[in-house]
């Protein structure tokens, strides 16, 4: 069976890309292999990442589309799309890809593309989704791997990872803990979609 293609989308630290990269290596996916990095920030360290590993960069500097002060999303995304196209997908990963998506990339797509949230979806759409499960004063929070639809954080759940909220949590100690979680959970998403 040919390997599953899979082009990852990020725009900072990476950890979330090495541990589908370690994943594959380690066979823990043992049907894939990464096709493509794309990165929004040409100074994120998951460039670097991927190139230690031989992994292919394409770097498109989105503060380059700006039009006055506003961003030209649909520019940007034509070049991210011809970029993508060009890779032959069968999945593409967003790993703390810190843009929205537009619809004519997501519906070039449909049901392949993935994201990781920090927060046991439905609960805690959007940004800092550990914090505001501190405030709302869970009990327990996760993470969830799901499938990208127009909608925010809204497509349908592949895996979900949970960990109870312990007393003097703080926003970056759940974070710590939620990233370890986050890594298992996408490694057993995509180890189901690619097949073993
Ligand atoms: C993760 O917490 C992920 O859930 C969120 O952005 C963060 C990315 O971390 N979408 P990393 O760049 O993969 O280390």
């Amino acid at each position: 069976m040919a390997l599953k293609r899979i082009a990852i989308l990020a725009s900072g630290r990476g950890s979330n890309f090495s541990a589908i990269a370690n994943a594959i290596q380690t066979k823990k996916i043992p049907n894939a292999k990464i096709v493509g990095l794309m990165c929004n920030k040409p100074e994120a360290p998951v460039i670097q990442e991927a190139k230690l590993r031989g992994i292919p960069t394409f770097i498109i500097p989105s503060n380059e589309f700006k039009a006055g002060v506003k961003f030209d999303r649909a520019a940007y995304e034509e070049r991210l799309l011809e970029c993508l196209l060009g890779l032959h997908p069968d999945f593409i990963c967003l790993a703390g890809y810190m843009l929205l998506l537009g619809p004519r990339i997501i519906q070039s797509f449909p049901e392949k593309i993935l994201n990781i949230h920090p927060s046991l979806l439905p609960k805690f759409k959007g940004l800092r989704a550990q914090k505001q499960a501190l405030d709302a004063g869970e009990k327990e929070t996760g993470c969830t791997v799901h499938l990208v639809t127009e909608e925010l954080d809204a497509g349908k759940t592949l895996v979900q990872r949970k960990t109870l909220i312990e007393p003097g949590d703080t926003e970056e100690s759940l974070s710590l803990r939620l990233l370890n979680l986050e890594h298992e959970a996408y490694t057993e998403a995509l180890r189901a979609l690619c097949g073993s």
